[in-house]
């Protein structure tokens, strides 16, 4: 054996204890990440104040954005209210005003990105640094996939989805910039498990679970420090709005529909806590964990029985 392959065989035992030690670590870390999420599952974590913040929600102006912005501004946030609708976007301007709450409200078709641009330059000058961004503006065509229309299709994605990566592009550089902020997006669970009537809508949730995944760990894998941006991801089932036409509920005590208010109630306790992700109800979250180890028929049986989702408008 001459010297190269004898200094071949130390680089070989060098890397083999490398690779081994690195596995060691890496096993030490996730069984201890692993013990305190468990741990924080009985002891979460306080929320955190809100005052100051100031806090973009889209489609205010009805339904969970509404709501949401009630509480948030109860609680000391700067509210920006945006929506298509001039009119239930000023009403709940109002609403919060009336409360002696701070609130500002700003028209905006979400699907265009020249407006979000627009809009965001405004605020800058008006208001200040959004340092909350809520994705929430939604629609939501509920029909077999063959009658569903080009238009309600395209208008689905762009309302449920492309507008959340408008937003981030128009609000994201100024968080980074002090590394503070928060992002929450408005999935589903239909954005969880697939429902039929709700193909497209469907597509726009999971891809809005998707994208809050991969900006999770786009600004995880920056080398800068952005852990003082949040992220939250909310998967509601059914809450009653009027978006869900025709809801179908076979146990209403398991999965009964919620009114706005209890929804927002989770809602704004989760971003508070900064939680990742939620479902509401908070059980669906961990039955569709479980039902997922076994194999794809299996949980559909368990949907069959439980007979639940939308009819067809
Ligand atoms: N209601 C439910 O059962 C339910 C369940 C799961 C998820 N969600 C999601 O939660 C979010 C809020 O739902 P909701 O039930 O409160 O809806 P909603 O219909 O009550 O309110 C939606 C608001 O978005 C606004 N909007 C629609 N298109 C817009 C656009 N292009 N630009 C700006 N604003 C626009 C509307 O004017 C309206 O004020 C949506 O993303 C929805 O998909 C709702």
């Amino acid at each position: 054996m001459d010297r190269t392959d004898e200094q071949g065989i130390g680089m070989k035992i060098y890397q083999g204890v490398v690779i081994t030690l690195e596995v060691i670590v890496l096993i030490i870390k996730m069984y201890a990440t692993w013990f305190y999420s468990i741990y924080k599952f009985f002891v979460p974590p306080e929320p955190k104040s809100v005052k100051g913040e100031i806090i973009l929600i889209t489609g205010a102006g009805h339904g969970m954005g509404r709501e949401m912005a009630l509480s948030f501004a109860k609680l000391g946030g700067i509210v920006i209210c945006v929506d298509i609708n001039p009119t239930g976007n000023q009403e709940t301007v109002d609403m919060i005003k009336e409360n002696k709450g701070k609130a500002h409200s700003y028209f905006c078709d979400v699907t265009s990105r020249s407006s979000i641009n627009e809009m965001a330059e405004k605020i800058r000058k008006e208001v200040g640094d959004v340092t909350m961004l809520i994705n929430n503006a939604g629609v939501m065509p509920c029909k077999p996939l063959l009658q569903t229309s080009e238009k309600e299709i395209r208008i689905a994605f762009e309302v449920n989805c492309l507008s959340h990566l408008w937003t981030l592009q128009a609000f994201l550089p100024a968080m980074m910039e002090r590394n503070h902020g928060h992002i929450v997006a408005m999935s589903s669970m239909a954005g969880v498990i697939g429902l039929r009537n709700l193909v497209p809508y469907c597509g726009t949730k999971f891809a809005v679970r998707g994208m809050m995944e991969a900006i999770h760990e786009e600004l995880r894998e920056d080398p800068r420090d952005f852990s003082g941006i949040k992220l939250t991801c909310i998967c509601p089932y059914i809450v009653d709005t009027g978006l869900c036409k025709n809801p179908k509920i076979k146990f209403p005590s398991l999965m009964k529909i919620l009114s706005p208010k209890e929804a927002v109630e989770n809602i704004v306790d989760a971003v508070r806590r900064e939680y990742h992700e939620i479902t509401i109800p908070s059980s669906l979250y961990y039955i569709n964990q479980m039902f997922r180890i076994f194999p794809r028929p299996v949980p559909l049986h368990i949907k069959d029985f439980l007979d639940s989702g939308l009819e067809a408008q």
